[in-house]
């Protein structure tokens, strides 16, 4: 049975005060891990006021060093991460992230036992060509190749096309893509495509989110928008029951 879990991405937004409201009113649940992805700045803050499970949203592929302006895993782990989102749309199209980069940062990670949550997801234009099978082994067979894809890894699906546009993917698209997910994964380990978690993102809304649990093969998601308005966030986290 896989536990399911909801993460926040807060993105580049929310400030102290959010932190401060979310640590107050300490969103809870009996089936769902809760996940906090928090621009870094803020996760010694949210650390200390008692949120738990908090991921950072990147992380430098270098260990340490002349690198201006980035974050290593191993600062990440001191202020608090347990988790740290890597391979997100927004970096793959805005800073030119590829696998091999995402191979680098993933190894990071492990170097401080910080669990990856590895982001996938076809494009729009890949979409409407009907290869996002192909796309998203793309993404995940130099990760499987390279011995990173665990149990303990979670994936998030995030069809592009679906991320901030209020037009989110089918709870059957989904479902079945989740699938192939599990199939790319089985290619290596039955076992590991049988446990790991696939959450599903883009557009995941109050009333939307039910649906999507409902599917099998959906083990969660990876909330934007939606993340950052706790009685929303609230309600989506009760989806999973
Ligand atoms: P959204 O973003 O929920 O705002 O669509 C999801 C994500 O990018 O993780």
């Amino acid at each position: 049975m896989r536990k399911s879990i909801v993460a926040a991405n807060w993105k580049m937004n929310g400030n102290s005060q959010l932190v401060a409201d979310f640590a107050q009113t300490q969103l809870q649940s009996n089936v769902a891990e809760i996940i906090y992805g928090l621009p870094a700045i803020l996760i010694s803050q949210a650390k200390s006021l008692g949120l738990k499970n908090i991921a950072g949203e990147d992380v430098s592929a270098n260990k340490n060093g002349a690198f201006t302006g980035e974050i290593s895993a191993v600062m990440l782990k001191e202020q608090g991460a347990e988790f740290c989102i890597i391979g997100h749309s927004e970096r793959r199209q805005y800073h030119g992230e590829n696998e091999k980069l995402l191979a680098e940062k993933w190894a990071r990670l492990n170097e401080e036992n910080i669990a990856v949550i590895y982001c996938i997801g076809e494009t729009e234009a890949e979409y409407d060509a009907g290869i996002t099978k192909s796309v998203l082994e793309r993404q995940l067979n130099p990760m499987l190749a390279a011995g990173l894809i665990d149990e303990n890894t979670v994936i998030a699906y995030e069809p592009v096309w679906a991320i901030g546009t209020g037009k989110a993917a089918t709870a059957e698209y989904a479902e079945k893509t989740h699938q192939e997910i599990r199939e790319i994964i089985s290619r290596q380990s039955a076992d590991v495509a049988s446990k790991i978690r696939i959450l599903y993102g883009g557009s995941v809304k109050a009333n939307n989110a039910e649906e999507l649990a409902n599917m099998e093969n959906i083990d969660g998601f990876l909330v934007g928008g939606a993340s950052l308005k706790i009685n929303e966030f609230k309600q989506i986290i009760e989806a999973f029951k």
